[in-house]
């Protein structure tokens, strides 16, 4: 059972709930499912529950009143219910394009690997950080959309909080690196933090892209981040051979460089 108050769903129920979902998507076998109940506290809306928690019937308690019956019928039988609150307007079916993050409320059956994917940023003690994921498959296997409406989605819900150490994530991209990666990186960049001065932040981000300290980049990013350290950076680039069938060779040693150089920003 997750019990969730008007704060939603964060940090440490946030990561019981992400070993809860991948005990009740992992199994092939239903009967080996995790059964999931989400429990809606006093004035807590059903919209306060995270993705894939929402796809269960949630139900309302007051911490008061008894269990509602049909909910306790529900845990002793083990029948996780699914939610039927969801409402989609319009064509759920987004043609031969990929999802986008905002299309995530459409995007169904990838539970099991989008979990399965967030796993490896493990934050196993005395390992090395995870700080790299890559997708690979077929075209057209649906790599562009699981990134965008499964698992940015749920990084920017906080869920790699008990992995990272990270709540709050700062998306660059998704981009694609094209011929001039650098470039792209730079527009992206100031798309990330756009404030007020987006122009000149641009030309002070070109400016640190073309420098030849390595670690310009991460600095100016470390100014970016939250006084409590609580802040962490994810790009996302689509597709990634761009960087070896189309980019310029100068660009892409550029782009390299930085990535590579920037220590723990
Ligand atoms: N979970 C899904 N359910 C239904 N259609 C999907 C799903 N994932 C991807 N698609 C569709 O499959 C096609 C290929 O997806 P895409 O993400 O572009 O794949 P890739 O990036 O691997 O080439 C697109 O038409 C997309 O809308
Ligand atoms: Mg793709």
């Amino acid at each position: 059972m997750v019990l969730v108050g008007r704060d939603g769903v964060r940090r440490w129920i946030g990561a019981e709930t992400h070993v809860a979902l991948i005990r009740h998507f992992g199994p092939h076998d239903d009967e080996k499912r995790l059964p999931i109940f989400p429990l809606l506290l006093s004035d807590t809306r059903a919209d306060a529950l995270p993705a894939f928690l929402n796809l269960f019937q949630a139900h309302e308690w007051t911490g008061i009143d008894p269990l509602p019956t049909e909910l306790l019928n529900q845990i002793s039988g083990r029948i996780s219910v699914t939610s039927v609150t969801a409402r989609i307007e319009g064509c759920p079916y987004v043609g031969l394009a990929a999802y986008t993050p905002k299309q995530a409320h459409l995007f169904f059956g990838r539970q099991k690997e989008t979990l399965h994917a967030l796993s490896y940023f493990n934050g196993r003690r005395g390992g090395p950080p995870v700080r790299w994921l890559q997708i690979e498959g077929n075209s057209g296997s649906g790599k562009s959309s699981l990134m965008n409406a499964g698992l940015l989605p749920l990084i920017g819900e906080g869920l790699l909080w008990r992995r990272t150490g990270f709540e709050c994530w700062i998306r660059i991209g998704p981009m694609m690196p094209g011929v001039h990666p650098v470039d792209m990186l730079a527009e992206h960049l100031a798309r990330a933090f756009s404030g007020p001065h987006r122009q000149e932040e641009m030309a002070d981000i070109r400016h640190r892209l073309e420098s030849s300290d390595d670690r310009a980049l991460a600095e100016w990013l470390r100014g970016r981040k939250s006084p409590d350290n609580d802040t962490a950076f994810l790009l996302a680039l689509d597709q990634f051979e761009e960087l070896f069938t189309f980019a310029e060779e100068e660009q892409r040693r550029r782009f390299d460089r930085p990535l590579c150089g920037s220590g723990r920003p």
